[in-house]
């Protein structure tokens, strides 16, 4: 057997291969420190509290209901569930999927033809990339902004435009300052909305209004990433950018299941104007032909159950907890030294400690060696901001684990303030 070998440490991409003619595109692939954290904990030789991938909890996987559903499909003998699919999606799929948008947001109304079924969200970000950006372009994107999203407008070799954000979400203003001050308007705005992957901030419905009106002005399109739009902890929802917006083409909503089900199922959808909808079934033939057939009965299944409602209000609850054991151990174990945000829903927590010399890299490998692990903050900024903020993914760990982990971030902090005195 060839022995693989892992990633050995948190770094971007470093692809250079003199010998082959590459094309100019790859210098723009830059890869994900936050996926790349996944191999390298499975290296390590000892568990790790991970804080770091965005990935839901063990316990919030419905594994006993998706186990039914999964024993009612995969039955001995029937072949039609292992074809191809729909480019578009499976059909079932689809219907059951307005459903389900209908009932959580009864206010908004998708048009079946504008929603197509993905490879996670990440794919739906993939095809918004080759639909929208030109080799140049200018594309605005939060700061701190998602990794895997200005990974995906690099690898389309767009210029990236970081703009501020504070409790409530991008700072417009600054945007609208920024856009005339170059003096060269955007060809798309990539915002993650509602609870903010990393800092777990929600664009207020003021500032969500104001970016439609620039989006308008500029002719820019935006790119809304919302997985975790549905996880409020008060069972609350944000109208979305594109509801907002009356559903104006220059919205392209990316949304995945990942979140609220299981990230390993790699099923997203896409919600974008219908003009669109031939190109997008194009750019995924030329991609993946469809998205995996079993796992989108899977999923379809457990919406034809009716299993998605209890289990959302179940994972609010479940990562109210959790966000709440997070804040408490972090006001414990760190509270002197560092601030953090207050989401009110999703996943993650944004810390920043208050001495801007803290280096969160080193901080990071401290933490490793003391079992616990989280994504440094300049990790989510193109032009490598935030050295002294981290993320930490709340809804991943146990309240026990919450806890441990943050005390052993604290001491790392502390031997490592020791050694530097
Ligand atoms: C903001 C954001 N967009 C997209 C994704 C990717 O979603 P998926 O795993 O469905 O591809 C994630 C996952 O962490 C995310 O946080």
């Amino acid at each position: 057997m060839t022995a693989v070998s892992p990633t050995t440490q948190l770094g971007t991409a470093q692809l250079t291969s003199p010998a082959l003619p590459l094309a100019t595109r790859t210098s723009g692939l830059v890869g994900s420190i936050i996926d790349s954290s996944t191999s390298l904990l499975e290296s390590l030789g000892h568990p790790v509290i991970n804080f770091a991938m965005g990935s839901p909890a063990p316990e919030a996987i419905d594994s006993a209901d998706l186990a039914d559903v999964a024993s009612g499909l995969f039955t001995r003998g029937r072949t039609d569930l292992y074809g191809y699919a729909a480019s578009e999606g499976d059909f079932a799929l689809r219907t059951l999927l307005m459903d389900m948008l209908h009932q959580t947001d009864p206010d908004d109304s998708p048009d079946p033809a504008g929603i197509v079924i993905t490879a996670g969200g990440m794919q739906g970000l993939d095809i918004a990339g080759k639909l929208f950006i030109e080799p140049g372009s200018l594309v605005v994107v939060e700061s701190p902004t998602y990794t895997n999203g200005s990974a995906v407008a690099l690898s389309y070799q767009a210029r990236l435009l970081e703009i501020g954000m504070d409790d409530d979400g991008m700072d417009v203003d600054a945007l609208e300052r920024e856009i005339d001050r170059i003096g060269e308007t955007p060809r798309m705005i990539y915002t993650v909305p509602t609870f903010q992957n990393p800092s777990g901030t929600t664009l207020s419905v003021e500032r969500r209004r104001r970016l439609i009106e620039l989006a308008r002005r500029w002719g820019s399109v935006i790119v809304e990433d919302d997985p975790y739009g549905l996880l409020g902890f008060a069972g609350q929802r944000v109208p979305s950018i594109r509801s907002l917006s009356g559903r104006d083409p220059l919205v392209f909503t990316v949304r995945t299941f990942s979140k609220i089900m299981a990230p390993g199922l790699r099923v997203g959808w896409v919600d974008c104007d219908p003009s669109l909808r031939d190109l997008i079934i194009a750019a995924k033939q030329a991609l993946d032909t469809c998205t995996n057939f079993p796992m989108q009965k899977l999923v379809a299944g457990y919406l034809s159950e009716g299993f998605m409602p209890g289990h959302l209000e179940s994972l609010r609850s479940q990562y109210r907890s959790r966000k709440e054991a997070m804040c408490a151990a972090l006001s414990h174990h760190l509270g002197d030294v560092a601030h953090w945000t207050d989401p009110e829903g999703g996943f993650f927590i944004w810390v920043t400690f208050d001495d801007p010399r803290v280096d969160a890299e080193e901080l990071f490998r401290a933490g490793l060696d003391a079992g616990v692990a989280f994504i440094p903050g300049s990790a989510f900024s193109p032009t490598g901001r935030f050295g002294n903020s981290m993320r930490l993914c709340f809804a991943s760990q146990s309240l026990a684990d919450i806890e441990e982990g943050v005390a052993r971030l604290g001491a790392a902090y502390r031997n490592l303030c020791a050694e530097e005195s």
